[in-house]
């Protein structure tokens, strides 16, 4: 590199100089050289002249010279104009070589840290330039990248990580799951150890991604590995006393920092966090260690009672599963409980199962089994000559369509279909399988259950019912939903399914609703729909508000002009109001611009917060040449950020969730009946108002 620069000893004089001894003339020329030097090519002129000012040279004779050990401060960056040097890691040894042209110690500039590797000098003669700008801060091990960073520019006086920032800052844009979780460790746990009340915004994007490019079980050995590494000793630390206490407190710090994380993993996922068999478990396992270490390493106290935090944070969770009942679907009605809360995922179900000679049996099902397991477990209930033959099972839709389900299917009871019914039956007898009309949704002249509460109450009744399903949703379930259940073995789809059955159903009862009331009461039903509409986005259902809205503008409802006109003006106005909120335009800005304004607790619409999931996911690619794509992570951090924000702080929502007496309206609306045969909902409203011909 330098044969570029030409006559060397001159620069070298210069630049050895006191930057404030330099002349203009000495300045312009150091300008010049720099001009040459590639990795700078992407700095601006103004930079450059900068640089020139402020850059020194050093130049290093011996080959194993060390120019900072890891843990030091850092104060400069360096680029290489001649020479090598080599990267070691404690507890891993060398990890790569640096030569000309490359640079390094921008890392602990960047995130405010101790230098994150030694230096050595690998040849004998090396000259290295400091303090140089980049834009991009790359970290090699054994020739492969490991973690990329970017320069990123913010607005002036934006808040970033927690504090009020200049201009620009740095961001980890891609890297090994592994690597970004010791940049975690290293960069984003020392500052959290007083304060784990809130969590780093990196940090939290970490721990609310990783399922997706580092499953929970990897993760937990990862920072197993981590806590127990021990530095070792090369040749570069000389054994001497000295090093050996230094020593100590880099392994206390290795202790100290995984518990931190734990803590503050727990502190993000909440109860959630414990349900993950690999997780809970790993918090005894972590335990263990700690308990064992506390008794020789001095300083593990505080460590120690940040692990037993946990380990109460686990026992109270494990005592309130136990305790509580979980909202469940009982054949296929969201079952009363007479217990309090529940922000528990549903793990099993009452299944209704026919036989082809439509005569029944109820069975109660684990949500994680296959439809596989649930044929054999309906075996003995099938008729001595056909339960050796091969069973399968069947959806008979409202509609007549049967679809066979797949032997590795899971979460029957969500996958249904609102009114669809479930057949075990040999396979010849799929094609006679139906259902029996009058089975299919409310009976016409049945009592409403808009005839019997008024929408004020109704409202507050969905409410209360939404916020708890919504509660007990797991923000990581949304994950699963965008990239495929294959990616997440072991996930069992539970109470997001549940919450997008129960929208869809809301749906279907607006519709319903308006399409069975007699004639004389149709215009008081819908007139009623639009009011419980009205006072859902007042109470924060934006899941009831936009099922009502969507639910009326079917077609079937939408068509029917005569009952529309004669709506009193004011209801008409105040449901285009409501229904301009769906308006698609400008992504959907009347939407966003609603819940911004909104205080949570509160219901969001689910289905667009999985459809920005989705084009997230659809327009960024995962990983990068084996490196995971981390900005990728941010933005749907981000979503789910949003997601969790909605369901808010515990003040407020526990006087909604831990009520323990449900009125009947509460039973009422858990329990909508709903016609979800598009083609039946149409020929109601063709006998309504017939078709102009
Ligand atoms: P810094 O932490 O300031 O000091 C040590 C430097 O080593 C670090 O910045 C990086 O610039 C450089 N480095 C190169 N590869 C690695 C790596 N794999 N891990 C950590 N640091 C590395």
């Amino acid at each position: 590199l330098l044969s570029t620069i030409g006559p060397d000893s001159l620069f070298r004089m210069i630049l050895s100089k006191c930057p404030s001894e330099r002349t203009p003339e000495e300045l312009e020329l150091v300008y010049e050289e720099l001009l040459h030097v590639k990795a700078l090519a992407h700095l601006s002129t103004m930079v450059k002249r900068e640089l020139a000012a402020v850059i020194g040279i050093e130049t290093h004779n011996n080959a194993g010279t060390v120019i900072f050990h890891q843990g030091d401060p850092g104060a400069c960056w360096y680029i290489i104009l001649r020479g090598a040097v080599d990267v070691s890691i404690r507890g891993k040894g060398v990890v790569c070589t640096l030569r000309e042209g490359d640079d390094f110690g921008k890392l602990a500039l960047v995130n405010e840290s101790k230098r994150a590797a030694t230096i050595i000098l690998r040849d004998d003669e090396a000259q290295i330039l400091r303090d140089v700008e980049a834009n991009t801060v790359r970290l090699k091990e054994h020739g492969q990248d490991v973690l990329v960073l970017e320069k990123v520019f913010t607005p002036r006086g934006a808040v970033v990580q927690g504090r009020q920032e200049s201009h620009c800052t740095y961001s980890v844009m891609a890297g090994l799951a592994e690597k970004m979780l010791e940049y975690l460790l290293e960069t984003r746990i020392d500052a959290q150890e007083e304060d784990v009340t809130s969590v780093n915004p990196t940090l939290q994007d970490f721990l609310l991604t990783h399922p997706i490019y580092m499953p929970t079980n990897i993760l937990c050995n990862s920072l197993k590995k981590y806590y127990t590494r021990h530095p070792m000793v090369t040749s570069i630390f000389p054994s001497t006393d000295v090093v050996i206490q230094e020593d100590t407190e880099q392994i206390l710090t290795a202790k100290r920092r995984v518990v931190t994380f734990v803590a503050l993993w727990v502190k993000t996922l909440g109860l959630h966090y414990f349900l993950d068999p690999s997780a809970n478990s790993f918090i005894e396992e972590l335990y263990c260690c700690v308990l064992e270490d506390a008794q020789t390493l001095p300083g593990m106290s505080p460590v120690l009672s940040r692990m037993k935090s946990c380990r109460e944070a686990r026992d109270r969770v494990m005592l309130s599963l136990s305790r509580h009942s979980q909202i469940v679907l009982d054949c296929g009605v969201y079952a009363p409980t007479s217990t309090a809360p529940h922000c528990l995922p549903i793990d099993t179900c009452r299944q209704v199962f026919r036989h082809p000679d439509a005569s029944t049996f109820v069975l109660t099902v684990r949500m994680d089994k296959r439809v596989a397991d649930v044929i054999e477990m309906c075996r003995p209930h099938i008729r001595s000559s056909a339960s050796q033959e091969m069973l399968v099972l069947t959806e008979v839709k409202s509609n007549g369509e049967r679809l066979v389900l797949a032997p590795n299917d899971i979460s029957l009871p969500t996958m249904l279909t609102l009114n669809g019914k479930l057949f075990v039956s040999a396979r010849e007898e799929v094609d006679h399988l139906m259902v029996h009309d009058g089975e299919n949704g409310p009976i016409p002249s049945g009592t409403s259950v808009l005839d019997l509460y008024g929408s004020a109450e109704l409202a507050t009744q969905l409410g209360f019912f939404h916020m708890e399903l919504f509660h007990a949703t797991n923000e990581l379930e949304t994950i699963a939903q965008v990239f495929g259940r294959d990616a997440f073995p072991g996930h069992i789809p539970s109470n997001l399914d549940l919450l997008l059955r129960r929208f869809n159903e809301v749906q279907y009862w607006a519709t319903t609703e308006v399409l069975v009331s007699p004639a004389p009461k149709r215009v008081q039903s819908l007139r009623k729909l639009i009011k419980i509409a009205h006072y859902s986005k007042q109470q924060g259902d934006l899941l009831s508000l936009f099922a009502i809205v969507l639910g009326l503008s079917n077609v079937a409802v939408s068509r029917l002009s005569m009952t529309w006109e004669k709506l009193p003006s004011r209801v008409k106005r105040m449901f285009s109001e409501l229904e301009s909120l769906l308006d698609p335009t400008r992504n959907h800005r009347a939407y966003r611009s609603l819940i911004a304004k909104m205080q949570p607790p509160f219901v969001p619409f689910i289905p667009l917060l999985l459809k920005d999931l989705t084009f997230i996911h659809e327009g960024n690619k995962t990983f990068f040449n084996g490196l995971v794509n981390f900005e990728k992570m941010h933005m749907i951090a981000n979503v789910i950020r949003t997601f969790k924000e909605c369901k808010a702080s515990a003040s407020g929502v526990t006087g909604i969730l831990h009520r323990d007496e449900k009125p009947d309206s509460q039973l009422h609306i858990r329990n909508l009946r709903v016609i979800d045969d598009q083609r039946r909902l149409l020929e109601m409203s063709y006998l309504i108002e017939p078709k102009m011909s």
